[in-house]
């Protein structure tokens, strides 16, 4: 069986990736630190949109960092990437620039 890693599972894009995927038949591994839901409270809170999604689909979910080490074992284990964990452009949301380099750099080898 495939493995596709989405980073970002719990968020807008990344849950309807997982449904899509899981539905297809590969193994789903979802990755989310939940940090939307830390800044908007309640109602950016996407751990309610992964408990729904982990009862529902067969998905494998870590709640983690994509800065974290640990995100190499997952990546080893992939066939395939969908990078969506990222910081939304809600309006309560500070966007904080080095935050979004560090994800860049994390994830595009290309990147300067
Ligand atoms: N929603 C749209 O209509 C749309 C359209 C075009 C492009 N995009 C892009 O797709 C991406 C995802 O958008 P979205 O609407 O799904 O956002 P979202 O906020 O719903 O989802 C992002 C998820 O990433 C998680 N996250 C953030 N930082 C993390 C980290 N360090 N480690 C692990 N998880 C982390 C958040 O907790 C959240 O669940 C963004 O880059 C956005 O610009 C979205």
């Amino acid at each position: 069986m495939e493995r596709i890693l989405i980073t970002g599972g719990a968020g807008l894009v990344g849950s309807e990736c997982a449904k899509f995927f899981s539905l297809k038949g590969w193994h789903v591994i979802t990755v989310d630190n939940y940090m939307r839901g830390r800044i908007l409270g309640s109602e950016g809170d996407t751990s309610i949109v992964m408990r729904k999604l982990l009862r529902e689909y067969n998905i494998e979910h870590h709640e983690l960092d994509i800065r974290d080490d640990k995100i190499c074992e997952l990546l080893r284990r992939a066939d395939a990437v969908i990078h969506t964990a990222a910081q939304s452009s809600h309006p309560q949301i500070d966007r904080d620039t080095s935050r979004e380099l560090q994800y860049k750099r994390l994830w595009n080898p290309l990147y300067p």
